[in-house]
Formats: structure tokens, sequence, C-alpha cells
């Protein structure tokens, strides 16, 4: 046992040939991110203090049976997050920094989003492999917010690169397709303070963008804007269209039907910005590709896709693609303008 396999994972070994092992901890793993996401439901984590605690003193705090808190507490130690000396539970220094909601960074929101969202959808990923559809799931207001600040978690060091390796100096308007809480749209607008924004995303994004950018040192200078990239008009008169981690949640034709409505709106001078993961990578592709590949062929039927589809698309739609450069690995930049503008 190597300390994170389902305790069942010692299934018989062939004398002499390959082990199951690794089958059955990749099998096994469901269980451990069962427990993980449990133990955060009753604040397993932010009850054990420096001092460590029992079970019977962790079921007080947490408030379940003794022998249930136990048999968490145990699954978490057998993976490392906990630490069991004495019959005391303690946080591993990782679960302390990142899960007791005292260290510098809390994962809670992220977690909470792959249990309550990510993986309620990959309960149907046969179905969507063998369609290559989406998994329809209506999210109510806290997993809409979920989704959010794990997209922002997600996309905020490729938008500090955005701003610091394109040069927005020529721009001064920019349309922000599927902006989300503004983490993209946000470096550049602090950078380039003669910079103005429209950001457009779904009504029930548009207001916690609102009260998000409300704090920020931009927020005279950013419009957020409740509407659909598919159905409603877009706004014209932007020379920068910025659409950033969105059709990598898309199947290709919609992200033809994107590019054309854009290009209807788009001046001659327009500079289309496609930040994305575009997949550029040779073999194994960085892990966060992989398994956001996953995710976005679960959400909607979408992929990452590779920087040559994308120049089909955009030479199919009147766009010419000028340029590529890498951001913050797995984020890369396509660069396009309307084909014939020079
Ligand atoms: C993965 S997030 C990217 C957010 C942001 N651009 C970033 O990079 O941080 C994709 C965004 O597209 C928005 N979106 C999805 N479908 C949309 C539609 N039909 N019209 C406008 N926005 C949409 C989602 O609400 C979500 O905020």
């Amino acid at each position: 046992m190597t300390g994170t396999e389902h305790p069942a994972a010692v299934p018989p070994h062939l004398p002499n040939g390959p082990s199951p092992d690794q089958i059955m901890a990749v099998a096994g793993g469901y269980i451990n991110a069962r427990m993980l996401f449990t133990a955060c439901d009753i604040e397993l984590f932010a009850a054990l203090d420096a001092a460590g605690a029992t079970a019977a003193e962790l079921a007080q705090r947490c408030g379940v049976p003794e022998r249930s808190v136990r048999i968490v507490a145990d699954v978490l130690a057998t993976c490392g997050i906990l630490e069991l000396n004495g019959g005391r539970y303690r946080n591993a220094p990782p679960a302390e920094a990142f899960l007791s909601g005292r260290g510098p960074l809390d994962l809670g929101s992220l977690l909470r989003y792959w249990d309550i969202v990510s993986y309620q959808r990959a309960a149907a990923a046969t179905m969507a492999v063998r369609t290559s559809q989406g998994v329809p799931c209506a999210l109510d207001a806290g997993q809409v917010e979920a989704f959010q600040q794990w997209v922002a978690f997600a996309t905020a060091q490729g938008a500090e690169t955005l701003a610091a390796a394109y040069d927005f100096t020529d721009h001064r308007r920019v349309l922000d397709i599927g902006g989300g809480l503004g983490t993209m749209v946000l470096p550049p607008l602090i950078r380039f303070p003669h910079l103005t924004a429209t950001l457009i995303d779904l009504p029930e994004v548009v207001g916690l963008a609102r009260k998000r950018l409300a704090a920020s040192p931009a927020a005279g200078r950013i419009d957020p804007v409740a509407a659909d990239a598919f159905t409603d008009p877009l706004p014209a008169g932007h020379d920068c269209i910025l659409v950033a981690h969105f059709m990598h949640l898309l199947p290709p034709e919609r992200n033809v039907a994107l590019l054309k409505r854009l290009r209807a709106v788009a001046a001659p001078d327009t500079v289309l910005l496609l930040v994305d993961w575009w997949r550029h990578w040779d073999g194994i592709p960085p892990a966060e590709a992989v398994y956001g590949a996953v995710e976005f062929l679960l959400i909607s039927g979408g992929d990452t896709y590779t920087p040559e589809e994308a120049g089909q698309w955009l030479g199919a739609t009147g766009w010419q693609a000028t340029g590529w450069q890498p951001l913050a690995e797995p984020t890369s930049l396509l660069i396009a303008r309307p084909r014939g503008s020079g």
C-alpha cells in the first residue's frame, strides 16, 4: 500500500505479471476525494488546532458521531492529509495551509465546486464521451458563484501575464466576451489607465462581477453588461475584443458562430485576442489542460483546441490569425484581425 490507495486495493497479484495496484489506486481515489469533501463540509480541518484532537473531541467540535468522524479522519490520515499520533489527529502542513481557513490560501471554494458541480456532472461522463455533448445541469446561485470563483482562481495568473506580455497602448475600448468576474480584463485596465472596457456575461454572473469590480481601482472604467453572446445584440465601437477561456467551453460549430458574430461588430482596426488553453504541446499536455478538457466536455461539449483549429474557424469567419504567443502555462494568446485589414 502506498498510503493513497483504497483499502480494498489488495487484489491477487499475478505471480510474474504486471501489478493492478495503479488501476486500483486510481479507482479508489473517488473515496479519498469524497471523504475530503465531507471533511470540508463538517469543518474538520478548521476544528483541528495545533494541539490536535482525539476522535471524541473532533466528534464534539464537528457535531457528528465519534464513530463516523474517526472513519473520515482515518482515510485522510492514510492519504497524508491528517497526521495521527498518540490517538490525536492533527492537520498535516498542507491541510493547515490550504484547508483550515487560517492559512495563506483557502481551497474551500475550489473543492466545493468540484464536489457539488463537477463530480455531479462526471457521474454522466460516459454519455458525454459517447456523444461529445455536455451534461445539462441547472446551477443555483451558490453553484454559479462557486464556478466563478474557481474560474477566477484558475485564470488569475494568465491575466497578469496577458497585461505584461501584450501591449494595449494603441487600444482604447476593450469588449470582454464571457468576461466572468473580470479577472482577465482587470490587469490590462490597471496597467493601461487610458483603457475602458465593456464586459459581457450572463445576467446571473454580471451581478457578481459588479460586486467584485466595485472594489477595483479600475471600477469606473469597466461597464458590466448582462447579455447572451449568441442571442443578444453585441455592442460595436470597440477596437479590441477579448475572448478569454470561453471558446474551450464550446463545441467547434458554436465557436464558428461566435466568431461570425464578433466579426459583424468589428471595425477594420479591431484586434481580436483569443486567450485560451490552446493545445500546442507535444506529448501529454500539462495536467491543468488534461483535466480541463474533461471539465469543458462535461460542462457544454467543449475541449482544449489547437491553434490550427482556431485558425480554420477564424479563416472561415472573416478573420485572419496574425500571431500566437505563450502566456502563463497552460494559457496562450492567439491574435487575429479582420481579413484584408492589412
Ligand atoms: C470559463 S469562464 C471565463 C471567464 C473570464 N473570461 C476569465 O477568463 O476569467 C466563461 C464565461 O463565459 C460565460 N458565458 C457562458 N455562456 C455565455 C453566453 N452565452 N454569453 C455570455 N457569456 C457566457 C460564463 O458565464 C463564464 O463567466
